[in-house]
């Protein structure tokens, strides 16, 4: 059977060159970086040179930079950190999103029952926090605000220079998920006025289990890792040296073919939207990722329940079972979909939240593999349609 995986979103192939590079680290370079000897020293360099290109990539200081283990950790440790430094002073108020990825989302609903204030600020129906809100959310106690910079369901790019800009006014931190945008789109961390910044190796064709944070000189962070003193202090535990080599190493690559990968992904997703649209099946349909304001790798579609009812498993294994892989973004608890807080957000109903598939495309992808991803669509939907004929 044809396989064709649209899900790059979820995470990406390691490129054969991230292979590479980290290989020699597992068993030759493999020396603890805290150790004072050859070997130690040997992996401390590796460490700081992928460190210098990450820094390099994101416009920020190496120093600015703390490895963690991903994209959750980052956003844990970013909001953890600040809420608790922001507690000792008296200030126990967050500013988020209703679209946050539940990294953010679950700790900031953690802080809340204990002790904390968040306002959830709503979106519009294109998916787009109003940085407006954010002003008139700020208070006294304000110790954070928290919007990420792409959305990882729907693809729309949030107006972050002009949140962190209001931030900056009333002196509050101001931090940003960046898990999908980077190496994507241009993320630099001084044009987009953040003070923190997560992201995670495995979505740019990295290692899973490596992310960094960038935490701007001068911004104070509680840590929550406590033992030894890597990562200056800042967050104990030995290094995952082969992971960060190869971190280091996708993003040179990124650096290398941003504009190439923009360029391909972006005809993906017309192609797509158009073969879509020519199939004649969206009248169904309803775009959840307005083309002008979503990053090109992400599209996304529900089907409108308004005007056909169907079984969102049905619609998910539909499409596994032709070979193709997509997402629908919902959250799968004891055995029964829960519909995607993303595109409720959006004033979509229950059932046509649940009726959601993300498409994301990738290096790998080729225009044979959107055709095949178009027909698999029609044909699952139309097989809908001929069910409620039927009936
Ligand atoms: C926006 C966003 N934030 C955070 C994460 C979590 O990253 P990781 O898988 O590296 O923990 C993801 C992963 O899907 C994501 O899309």
């Amino acid at each position: 059977m044809r396989r064709v995986y649209l899900d790059h979103s979820a995470t990406t192939p390691v490129d054969p060159a991230v292979v590479s590079a980290m290989t020699p680290y597992f068993n030759e370079i493999f020396g603890n970086p805290s150790s004072v000897h050859q070997f130690g020293r040997e992996a401390k360099v590796a460490i700081e040179e992928a460190r210098g290109k990450i820094a390099d990539f994101i416009n920020a200081e190496p120093s600015e930079i703390i490895f963690t283990s991903g994209g959750t950790e980052s956003d844990n440790f970013a909001i953890l950190g600040v809420a608790l430094a922001g507690f000792k002073r008296g200030k126990n108020h967050i500013i988020t999103s209703k679209i946050e990825h539940h990294a953010v989302l679950d700790v900031c609903i953690y802080l809340q029952k204990n002790g904390f204030d968040v306002t959830f600020l709503e979106v519009g129906s294109d998916g787009i926090v109003d940085p407006d809100d954010v002003r008139k959310s700020i208070t006294s106690r304000t110790c954070l605000v928290t919007v990420m910079h792409v959305n990882n369901e729907i693809g729309t790019i949030q107006p972050i220079q002009e949140i962190g800009k209001i931030a900056q006014e009333y002196n509050i931190p101001f931090h940003t998920d960046a898990v999908q945008s980077l190496g994507k789109i241009e993320v630099d961390v001084k044009n987009l006025n953040v003070d923190l910044l997560s992201a995670s190796a495995h979505k740019i064709y990295g290692p899973k289990g490596v992310g960094f944070l960038y935490v701007r000189k001068g911004i104070y962070i509680e840590k929550f890792h406590h033992g030894g003193s890597q990562e200056a202090g800042r967050r104990a535990g030995t290094e995952a040296v082969p992971l960060i080599v190869g971190f280091g190493k996708a993003v040179e690559i990124c650096a290398e073919r941003m504009k190439y990968d923009y360029e391909h992904v972006s005809m993906l997703k017309e192609r797509m939207v158009k073969g879509i649209y020519e199939s004649g099946f969206d009248e169904f349909l309803i775009l959840n990722s307005p083309l002008d304001k979503t990053i090109p790798h992400i599209l996304n579609f529900s089907v409108n329940s308004s005007k056909i009812e169907v079984d969102a498993d049905a619609l998910i294994y539909g499409f596994d079972l032709r070979g193709v892989a997509v997402s629908n973004g919902s959250a799968c608890t004891s055995g029964s979909l829960k519909p995607s807080h993303v595109i409720l957000a959006l004033g979509r109903d229950e059932k046509t939240a649940l009726a959601t598939v993300r498409f994301s495309f990738g290096r790998g992808n080729t225009v044979d593999d959107v055709d095949y991803a178009v027909e698999v669509f029609a044909e699952i939907v139309r097989s809908f349609v001929e069910k409620v004929a039927l009936k």
